[in-house]
């Protein structure tokens, strides 16, 4: 089975001198480890990790959502998901990862008689205009995706959306344009697509939206665009076997979050993710939500406040060698890079040989853009390591569903780690939860008059600081 690689040499001091990490710095933590590790073991045992599940528990599910999309991929020129964060970045990351990257541009043969895929992930009003302008809405399939049914951005743009088709069509038409993607029983959404009658697919209640992906959230979409499912979920199986591995040295996983940890522990409060394949961009965008607030904490579990986390930044090989990688070398000690490579590309593309006679260019000619990127990637990697920033690479063998399906799951179960190494509840996001309710009581909305009261009893902007 092709399998990820996960290089952490450049992570250690015997590499990175005395910024890195050692192998007793690792070994002292062995306490914690074992705890951890029990924790991640109990929790799952009593039904507290659903998400780990997934690869296992969803045959019925996955059948039918191929068959759903089988039945509706003809009708449609456009499957447009309204969802955001937890219930986008996944969609996006992996349609991106494993389509092609013009996908929508292609003829719907070329795509393999599958719609087009767009996500409105934001309630920016040009946005979601501009793109009702470019497609014609009795074309198109929505996707409502809300895990708590209620999240105002998602649910104002199913209601633009369902008053949209409702002036295009009659009511029995408009039902067909609408498939939601929610909790079985909680919230607006689920109480909505029974009453009007759309196409339902569950979230299981114990599994998070950022943990979502591998539930109907991702494989939905993936589905709509002509990705193979199952091979992401045999990806996912086949990481949960070696993320159950006792060895950390042999669990890349566990290792991942140990290895964060101690970096947090040492002043590395940003984790920078660096694929170096423009496939993978969007894996770093939901790499940063599912670190960000699975690990930006206040509390502990007994309530202390720690305020724990590690801000994960978006960058990419080799643009942002460009733009970023300068302060990477030479800025402060504060970050770990994690570099995401890739062996073999899909496409390989020859640089001519022409220019000989100009030494600085002729040395490109006859190369490939594969040797290319693989070689940058290296040298960056090296230069890291020679400012003694602790970094550490991934290798994916290719990037294909069952690849994908490792990666995001090992992630996943390193994100859930780290949660219990900082003693942490890696599930909730307090946060997030708190600006959603300002947004309520902003607007008025019944039940949050006290959180109304709150916020009109903040101070006054002072006017001296506005220029
Ligand atoms: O990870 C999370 O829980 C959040 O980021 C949610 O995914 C996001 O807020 C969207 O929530 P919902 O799916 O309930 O609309």
């Amino acid at each position: 089975m092709e399998k990820i690689k996960f290089d952490f040499n450049n992570m250690m001091s015997e590499f990175v001198g005395e910024n890195g990490i050692s192998e007793a710095d690792i070994a002292a933590l062995s306490g914690k480890i074992e705890k951890a590790e029990k924790a991640m073991n109990e929790k799952r045992k009593c039904g507290k990790m659903d998400w780990r599940d997934l690869p296992y528990n969803q045959d019925n599910v996955v059948k039918d959502i191929i068959e759903y999309a089988y039945s509706v991929k003809d009708k449609f020129e456009a499957f447009i998901v309204l969802g955001i964060g937890g219930s986008a970045l996944g969609p996006i990351a992996v349609q991106q990862a494993i389509n092609h990257p013009f996908y929508n541009e292609l003829s719907k043969e070329k795509r393999g008689g599958f719609p087009k895929l767009y996500v409105a992930d934001n309630t920016d009003p040009e946005r979601l205009s501009y793109l009702f302008e470019t497609v014609d809405i009795t074309k198109c399939l929505f996707n409502c995706i809300s895990k708590s049914g209620s999240t105002s951005e998602t649910m104002s743009q199913f209601m633009i959306v369902k008053k949209m088709l409702s002036e295009k069509m009659s009511k029995d038409e408009a039902r067909n344009h609408i498939v939601c993607t929610t909790d079985k029983e909680n919230g607006n959404l689920i109480k909505i697509a029974r009453e009007e009658g759309y196409k339902t697919f569950v979230i299981p209640s114990g599994v998070g939206g950022r943990f979502s992906e591998l539930t109907p959230v991702g494989l939905l979409p993936a589905a709509m665009c002509g990705i193979d499912i199952k091979k992401m979920l045999e990806g996912a199986a086949f990481m949960d076997k070696i993320s159950k591995e006792n060895d950390i040295y042999k669990n890349p996983a566990y290792m991942f979050a140990v290895l964060s940890y101690i970096a947090m522990k040492k002043g590395k409060n940003i984790i920078v993710m660096m694929p170096y394949a423009d496939s993978l961009k969007f894996i770093a965008d939901w790499f940063a939500q599912l670190w960000a607030e699975s690990l930006g904490k206040r509390f502990d579990n007994s309530k202390r406040t720690i305020n724990s986390g590690q801000t994960p930044v978006k960058s990419l090989g080799v643009t942002d060698q460009h733009s970023q990688v300068q302060l990477y070398t030479e800025g402060p000690f504060d970050k770990m890079i994690v570099f995401i490579g890739v062996e073999k590309f899909k496409k390989t593309m020859t640089i001519p040989k022409i220019y000989g006679d100009i030494p600085s260019l002729g040395f490109l000619g006859g190369i490939t853009q594969n040797t290319l990127i693989h070689t940058e990637q290296m040298a960056t990697e090296y230069a890291i390591l020679k400012s003694g920033k602790m970094n550490l690479t991934i290798t994916l063998p290719e990037v294909n569903e069952f690849i994908i399906g490792q990666l995001l799951y090992m992630f996943e179960v390193a994100t859930g780690f780290a949660g219990e190494l900082l003693n942490i509840n890696a599930f909730d996001q307090p946060g997030v939860e708190e600006g959603k309710n300002a947004t309520y009581a902003m607007f008025g909305r019944p039940g949050y008059e006290e959180k109304k009261k709150e916020l009109e009893s903040r101070p006054n902007k002072n006017q001296k600081y506005i220029i």
